[in-house]
């Protein structure tokens, strides 16, 4: 029988309030059955004594790899190379640049350099500064390295201010960590085994895969979409709490057990099950490709070959979320895809706004290995109001689907304290 290794996890724990978080990170991954070691930067010192960490995990935690005390003399080669997975929690502004950038001035940047495992990076700071172009560069830098990032949260900071820039909460963070591991949740204890039900009083409306327009019984003009991205994305809303409501188009790909599935064949089709449905909705989100024509004259008989060409004539289907989107309820969240090959992020915003949409999720249909049919998908996410957009690199649907959740979650949080700052000036 072969024997299962513990997996062994490094801590790099930086300069910011959030410091004392990681004690959290620490506890859920060593509760997963996780070795853990940590090393921290001077400044996290300031917020969490070594001690603290060497007390938790066991061993010596490395702030200075030349100190005298230190007892292995390479340690950022040692120590990067014996570990599956190097997670910084919490990453500083400062950490992410230098990291984004190869410098290896200390302990971490330079374990970092050196590491052969994979690379989990939680930031946490001022909302300003987490918005600001250098600070969103060298995060795209670190994700194009092949990075994983958890972006922070939004909320109201140690400083005061509300916006984005709080530390991701460390269950997920644990949760992120041992996904990368492989690790099933359910060796964790039941309730760190459940991801964040940061979803839980959502009701969400999901539209997956083609539609078919019948030209006549035998024939019909469709797309390459299999419904994947539709259904990771009802999967993952799932597992975070959220009802989730599908309406299908003929897919090529079995729908998540557990979720209500509405099977829907045309444009039509789906559009009146959509507007049956929509009330109810907190969320729609509109992953289905749409044929954009069909048939004006859908034939009943097979048409047969008799003439050497054949003019078909087509006219255009409804255009579903633009319906939903110009008529939504207050509260009602709506996201688009845009499936382009070129000017993909000019095009996706003109769908944003013509669309009413509060987010749109740009797919470069034409990038080899993403996209229709693929289990890959690398997207560009474009919120409302906000000039920043957010690339997610080529990762798994799955992945992608959760990313997609998290601005939704964010952009949930900004709107109901708008909304609650609005009510307490009235
Ligand atoms: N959509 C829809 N009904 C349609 C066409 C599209 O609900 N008849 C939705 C899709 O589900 C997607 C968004 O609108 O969320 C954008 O779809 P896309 O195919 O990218 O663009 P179109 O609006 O069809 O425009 P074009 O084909 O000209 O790019």
């Amino acid at each position: 029988m072969s024997e299962v290794r513990v997996k062994r996890v490094a801590i790099g724990v930086t300069g910011g309030i959030a410091a004392y978080k990681s004690i959290e990170v620490l506890r859920g991954l060593q509760q997963a059955g996780c070795e853990v070691r940590v090393a921290m930067t001077r400044h996290a010192c300031e917020f969490v004594r070594p001690l603290t960490f060497r007390a938790l995990s066991g061993a010596y935690v490395i702030v200075d790899d030349y100190s005298a005390e230190n007892p292995d003399p390479i340690a950022h080669i040692t120590f990067s190379q014996t570990i599956d997975l190097f997670v910084i929690a919490p990453a500083t502004a400062n950490t992410l640049a230098k990291l984004a950038n190869g410098v290896a001035d200390d302990f971490i940047t330079s374990t970092y350099l050196a590491c052969t495992a994979p690379i989990l990076i939680a930031p946490a700071m001022n909302s300003v500064m987490w918005s600001h172009p250098a600070t969103q560069r060298n995060v795209q830098k670190l994700r194009n390295d092949g990075v994983r990032i958890i972006e922070p949260d939004d909320g109201e900071m140690a400083c005061g201010t509300i916006g984005p820039g709080r530390l991701s909460h460390p269950e997920r963070i644990v949760s992120v960590a041992l996904e990368i591991l492989g690790e099933t949740r359910q060796r964790l204890s039941t309730s760190e085994s459940k991801p964040v039900q940061d979803l839980i009083d959502e009701r969400i409306l999901i539209t997956a895969g083609p539609t078919r327009e019948p030209i006549d019984p035998v024939r019909f003009i469709s797309n390459r979409s299999s419904g994947k991205m539709g259904f990771a994305l009802a999967r993952a809303a799932m597992q975070r709490g959220a009802q989730v409501r599908i309406v299908a188009g003929i897919t090529t790909v079995v729908p998540p057990s557990g979720a209500e599935v509405i099977e829907t064949t045309s444009a039509e089709d789906m559009r009146a099950a959509v507007i049956r449905e929509i009330d109810d909705a907190t969320i729609f989100i509109s992953a289905a490709a749409v044929a954009d024509y069909r048939a004006k004259h859908s034939s009943p008989k097979k048409l047969k070959k008799s003439e050497a060409e054949m003019i078909l004539e087509l006219e255009r289907t409804p255009d579903i979320l633009k319906q939903v989107g110009l008529n939504k309820k207050t509260g009602q969240l709506m996201v688009g895809f845009a499936a382009e090959t070129d000017d993909v992020k000019s095009n996706a915003q003109k769908k944003l706004s013509q669309k009413n949409l509060d987010m749109i999720v740009a797919n470069d249909v034409s990038r080899e290995g993403s996209g229709f049919e693929s289990d890959n998908n690398a997207v560009t996410i474009l919120v409302r109001d906000n000039p920043l957009s957010i690339d997610i690199p080529l990762s798994s649907k799955p992945e992608v689907a959760n990313r997609i959740l998290d601005e939704v979650v964010k952009l949930r949080r900004r709107t109901t304290s708008a909304m609650s700052a609005k009510h307490s000036k009235l």
